[in-house]
């Protein structure tokens, strides 16, 4: 062979990756055809399939060390490979394999778990949340072990099956394994970007609470002919206590919510106004009528860095065909607040209720309980990682991503990044229209292969960060 024609490593590189992309979809496709719903106690065995598939794909990868740690809940998948030599920066890549119900499973195009191809999108639950995104990062290490036989950098993936059910696990897990979970840097794609073409850097998610609001009033259910205008309607309280919740001008109500609130800078509102989102699209990708919120900011900072209450689900009484005529017993919702920097998470609940029961009549009861807290997560952007995170983007997009905020939570992420005292770099690749949680989940193949590039050039990017 003529010394040119001999193939260089990124020739090499090159050619995988056009060459694998049928079988990296038909890999991915397989995952996703395991129903891992964490939530539903009916597929406990089949989250467990889940991780199982994941630690034999990681080990046909060239990754080692694969664990799969049984928990008390669903099993945490841990591998790494250690061998990027002296100096080398270490980075821990999370994600999670499990993955939201499906219903109302009617309103899906496809079965929710026969992944199907539309156009340049692959529909199924998980596709983008997050089994697609975290999957990439397996690609894009198989790719370089493939082609090179080593990764430029150390590797640690740690994936857990309860991020939609808050973490659990993980939370009792990562206290007792900060050293084996050492990193210098921690890499999470299980965010978007604005579109195909522009990437986006997250620096800060909102944290959350949530938790269940119950109106007691009679004893037991009444005949409303009966009892109804001589009885406090629960319902009808409740409906009253919920819509205390907010002021006319958008803004929550409960006193001392926005106490611990840092505002926004001067600087940080003129950055953020940089994100070429607003109106139009929130209003083209919700399908809402009309723009709705907190009066003087803009949506991208509605989303990312204001908090909220949103009142997620409503019951009571009677709701099947037909009509009954009864005074319910008892009514409640679901409720939950997306919070920023310096709230205190623990604190939501009390608060709630305090002012809850101090606006309640005499007429019923009104309670608060907690399910689930954890604080806002904020990235420094002036560390090299990042720097390196934006190059990589660069690279494959050929454009300089923006950064900025969003509204979504990862629980645990503030955890890792105390814990293991390393920065995050929220470098996803899904889209603001992948219907997360919902009907038609997908993902942009384009941007899938991209996610794949992206995390190989971050880790060709890190070691010279
Ligand atoms: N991947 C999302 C978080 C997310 C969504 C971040 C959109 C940024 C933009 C994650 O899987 C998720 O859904 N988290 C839950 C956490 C909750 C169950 C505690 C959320 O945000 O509702
Ligand atoms: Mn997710
Ligand atoms: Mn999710």
């Amino acid at each position: 062979m003529n010394p040119s024609q001999v193939p260089t490593p990124d020739t090499n590189l090159e050619a995988y990756l056009q060459s694998a992309q049928s079988s990296q979809l038909e890999d991915l496709s397989d995952w996703l055809r395991i129903p891992s719903v964490s939530t539903l106690s009916r597929h406990t065995a089949d989250v467990e399939r889940a991780a199982a598939w994941l630690a034999r794909k990681m080990e046909a990868a060239g990754l080692q060390n694969v664990e799969t740690v049984p928990t008390d809940g669903h099993p945490i998948v841990y591998s790494d490979w250690l061998h990027a030599g002296d100096g080398a920066p270490t980075v821990l890549i999370y994600g999670h394999y499990d993955v939201q119900p499906v219903d109302p499973e009617e309103l899906w195009n496809s079965p929710p778990f026969e992944p199907t191809l539309r156009g340049d999108n692959l529909f199924a639950r998980g596709a983008s949340d997050d089994k697609g995104q975290l999957f990439a990062h397996v690609a894009a290490v198989e790719a370089l072990l493939a082609t090179s036989g080593s990764l430029p950098v150390n590797v640690k993936f740690l994936v857990e099956g309860e991020e939609e059910v808050g973490s659990p696990a993980l939370y009792a897990y990562l206290p007792a394994q900060t050293k084996k979970l050492s990193a210098d840097v921690c890499l999470i794609s299980d965010t978007h970007i604005l579109s195909p073409d522009q990437p986006m850097i997250i620096y800060g998610l909102r944290g959350v609470w949530a938790g269940e609001i119950t109106v007691n009033g009679p004893s037991q259910d009444l005949h409303s002919g009966m009892f109804g205008g001589a009885v406090h309607n629960p319902n009808q309280a409740l409906a009253a206590l919920l819509a205390q919740l907010h002021d006319s001008s958008g803004r929550v109500a409960v006193p001392g919510f926005y106490d611990e609130v840092q505002e926004l800078t001067e600087s940080e509102r003129i950055a953020l106004a940089k994100v070429p989102y607003g109106d139009v699209e929130l209003l083209q990708e919700s399908g809402a009528p009309a723009v709705w919120g907190e009066e003087g900011y803009t949506v991208t900072e509605r989303i990312g860095a204001r908090p909220t209450l949103e009142i997620n689900g409503m019951w009571g009484g009677f709701i099947d065909d037909g009509f009954k005529t009864v005074i319910p017993a008892e009514a409640h919702a679901k409720v939950s607040c997306r919070l920023v920097p310096d709230q205190h998470s623990s604190a939501i609940g009390p608060m709630l209720e305090q002012f809850l029961k101090q606006i309640a009549p005499p007429t019923v009861e009104v309670s608060v309980n907690t399910l689930q807290h954890a604080p806002a997560t904020v990235v420094p952007l002036d560390v090299p990682e990042m720097q390196a995170a934006a190059r990589a983007y660069k690279t494959v997009f050929g454009v300089e991503p923006v950064f900025s905020r969003e509204g979504g939570s990862i629980p645990i992420a503030t955890v890792v990044q105390e814990s293991l005292g390393i920065p995050i770099l929220f470098m996803g690749f899904g889209l603001p229209d992948d219907n997360l949680h919902a009907p038609n989940e997908k993902l942009h193949l384009p941007n899938f292969y991209r996610g794949i590039r992206v995390g190989i050039a971050l880790m060709q990017e890190l070691i010279s960060s």
